[in-house]
């Protein structure tokens, strides 16, 4: 888990921005969920036989005896608000945004952490598969707008209930005569989830999976036009993407369309997913809710960072800093101060009473980098002047008290 110091924030701000600003173009508004949930939330909506569920959970039993878990991701928290608000009562088709930390305890590593955060979005409503090829374009839309280029789009379909019995069927057959030399894993998986065989990471399953049957070539009449609409939309869009029958997502929840966003950076090593989505048709009906087709994704924001690692970030500057020459003078300064913060500046000064000499190198350290920096002094206070410094352009002048705020003020704004 990790800290996120102020002069990181920028960054993260500008991812966090970002997706608020792109996604409200499409009408998304943002839901803010609890970090926990009880336990059963996540059993019956993840899936019992997941990764997630069977070992990644922070799951503990409060003073009440209630078992609580800290959110592992955000769909079914999401979910479980939008049947407990009877949204679909009142409106048709949802569209929620949210953003936030995310636990699992996972094995840490470059890009995997045990808190990490995600923006993730939600639509309810619309069974598709127009709009989940709008939400594709709309993930693609908003990483170019990060000024990530370096990413592929990877699209699948796993179908609904018409096509996962007779599917499940064929894969089992296909990796039952390879049992025993699938990892202890995926033996187990083929009892729960045979279809999670096919994303395992151990080498020697992979090569099993390569020639596993494709779901593709199992669809149904109705998951397949599904399917086919969707790239036509796509394509249609002018979203670049893959079709990767071997992806299949690791959470229960998913039917029909899956997508994956992986993302090529040195800093994230050789490949890395930075996002991941699909559609979950059935979920909110066995959580309880009324049948309604809904499909997200969640973006991992650790991820993105790493790729855009290598981009220059504007740090934010003080417009102006305010020294005094000696300590009496530091109400004046904290009032002068307060002056121009109430013109809109980003005004700071060196309150202790340290010597002026230590004062200006504050003001143009690294954190401060101030654009002007205004003296006081107790002779030039009784003339009713200040000194008035431009960092940037190295000159000083003096100018009367009463002018220094707007004076300061048209000059930042002027050039800013
Ligand atoms: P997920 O694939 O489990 O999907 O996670 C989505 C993204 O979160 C991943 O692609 C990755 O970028 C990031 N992520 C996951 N685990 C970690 C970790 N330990 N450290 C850093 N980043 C991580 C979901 O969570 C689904 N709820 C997505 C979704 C929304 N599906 C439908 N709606």
């Amino acid at each position: 888990m990790n800290d996120i110091l102020p002069e990181e924030m920028p960054r993260w701000q500008r991812m966090e921005d970002t997706f608020r600003r792109i996604t409200a173009r499409y009408g998304y508004g943002e839901v803010r969920t609890p970090l926990v949930e009880p336990t059963s939330l996540f059993v019956r909506g993840v899936g019992e036989a997941t990764d997630m569920v069977e070992k990644e959970m922070y799951s503990f039993v409060d003073k009440g005896d209630d078992a609580l878990t800290l959110r592992p991701e955000g769909t079914a928290s999401a979910v479980r608000a939008w049947i407990e608000h009877n949204v679909g009562a009142k409106h048709p088709v949802a569209k929620w945004i949210y953003l936030g930390p995310m636990y699992r305890r996972e094995r840490p590593a470059k890009g995997r952490y045990r808190q990490f955060h995600q923006a993730g979005a939600e639509v309810y409503g619309d069974a598709g598969p127009f709009v989940d090829a709008e939400m594709i374009d709309m993930v693609v839309g908003y990483l170019r707008e990060l000024g990530i280029a370096e990413i592929e789009v990877l699209v699948n379909s796993i179908g609904g209930p018409g096509t996962r019995p007779a599917y499940r069927a064929a894969l089992l057959a296909y990796l039952e005569p390879h049992r025993s030399s699938l990892c202890p894993d995926c033996q187990r998986r083929l009892d729960t989830n045979p279809l999670r065989v096919l994303d395992c990471k151990v080498e020697s399953d992979r090569a099993i999976a390569r020639d596993a049957p494709s779901v593709l070539d199992h669809l149904d009449a109705a998951d397949r036009e599904h399917f086919d609409e969707l790239r036509r939309t796509l394509d249609a869009l002018g979203t670049p993407y893959r079709v990767d029958p071997r992806i299949v997502r690791g959470l229960d929840y998913y039917t029909r369309t899956i997508f994956e966003v992986v993302g090529r950076s040195a800093e994230l090593g050789a490949q890395s997913t930075i996002c991941g989505g699909g559609r979950y048709d059935g979920m909110i009906e066995q959580l309880g809710g009324p049948a309604t087709p809904a499909i997200g994704f969640a973006i991992g924001l650790e991820r993105l960072l790493l790729m855009t690692a290598g981009q220059p970030i504007e740090v934010p500057r003080t417009d102006v800093f305010v020294a005094t020459v000696s300590p009496e003078m530091r109400g004046e300064a904290a009032k002068l101060a307060k002056e121009l913060r109430a013109v809109d500046l980003v005004a700071d000064a060196d309150l202790r009473g340290q010597s002026l000499k230590s004062q200006l190198r504050r003001a143009g350290s690294e954190n401060v980098r101030a654009r002007y920096v205004i003296i006081l002094g107790k002779d030039e206070s009784a003339r009713g002047v200040v000194q008035l410094k431009d960092y940037d352009a190295q000159s000083q002048s003096e100018v009367p008290r009463s002018e220094v705020v707007t004076l300061v003020r048209d000059r930042v704004k002027g050039r800013t």
